[in-house]
């Protein structure tokens, strides 16, 4: 089993606090305090992208037609995992989930559940080597690439600064799946919060010694989706894609502070 370092913050960790969860540590406690004491909000966003999450896969399973997730930056075992969402509605499907944190490993058993006409595999690997995700054994046993798959990258790219070329890693990844493939992200985004608190959350993920860019709409969409065909509405806020509650209950976007999309590569 990999070593788990306690004495530091890890976003799994600190995103499972945020989500009301169970496995953190003091570390992580203290920078959610920090990013909580600057976005007193930031309980939503983590609520909304678990919700986008949910809302895409289902609807990729059940109007897309997709049967193979492959998600990366899964993070800790939480309510309605990928596979759980799209079992459900199609029990054939294959998951493979990626995170490079060991506690996600230590947990990993709650995400192998898998309905037994289809299959889940868990890998430990980093976004930073997209080609050691798509040549690993378990992902090559699980998923054909000969068909689509939908690669879910969500509230994962921030964690990695433009310096280290997240649009090449997303572009390898998608270079690798066949047309008819689909890419859900999402992200963090100061587009609606003014500049001295979106300011001050990233400086408190950053103090943490966690490496972290919120992007603008524009950003995220030059990074993650060119040359992809965006599903309707396009990039928005997470909690507008494709809502399933009433307007009046959705929180506002400078609540909510995540951005997401869904495309095709065509
Ligand atoms: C905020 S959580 C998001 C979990 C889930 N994708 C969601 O949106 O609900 C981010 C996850 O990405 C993982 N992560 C961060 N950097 C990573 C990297 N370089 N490679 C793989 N996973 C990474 C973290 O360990 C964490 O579990």
């Amino acid at each position: 089993m990999p070593e788990i370092d306690t004495s530091r913050a890890h976003p799994a960790r600190m995103y499972d606090y945020l989500l009301g969860g169970k496995d953190h540590f003091e570390a992580d406690r203290e920078a959610i305090g920090a990013l909580l004491k600057a976005v007193p909000n930031a309980r939503t966003g983590a609520r909304e992208n678990r919700a986008f999450l949910g809302r895409a896969v289902r609807f990729l399973v059940a109007e897309a037609g997709i049967r193979q997730f492959l998600d990366i930056g899964s993070g800790l075992p939480t309510a309605n995992n990928v596979h759980e969402v799209a079992q459900s509605i199609a029990p054939g499907t294959r998951v493979v989930y990626v995170d490079n944190d060991p506690i996600v490993m230590a947990h990993a058993r709650a995400l192998l559940t898998s309905h037994p006409s289809g299959q889940t595999a868990y890998v430990q690997a980093d976004l930073h080597d997209p080609e050691s995700v798509l040549g690993h054994p378990a992902v090559r046993e699980t998923l054909d690439f000969g068909q689509p798959v939908a690669l879910m990258l969500l509230a994962v790219l921030h964690f990695l600064p433009d310096d280290q070329d997240p649009a090449g890693i997303v572009s390898t990844l998608l270079g690798a799946l066949p047309p008819g493939s689909y890419l859900v992200a999402s992200q963090t985004t100061a587009d609606f919060h003014d500049e001295a608190t979106a300011a001050d959350g990233i400086q408190a993920v950053r103090r943490a010694g966690v490496p972290f860019q919120s992007r603008s709409a524009a950003e995220f969409g030059d990074l993650a989706f060119t040359g992809l065909k965006l599903v309707a509405p396009g990039l928005v806020p997470v909690s507008e894609w494709r809502p399933e509650t009433e307007p009046g209950l959705i929180p506002p976007p400078g609540e909510v502070g995540y951005l997401g999309a869904v495309a095709r590569k065509p």
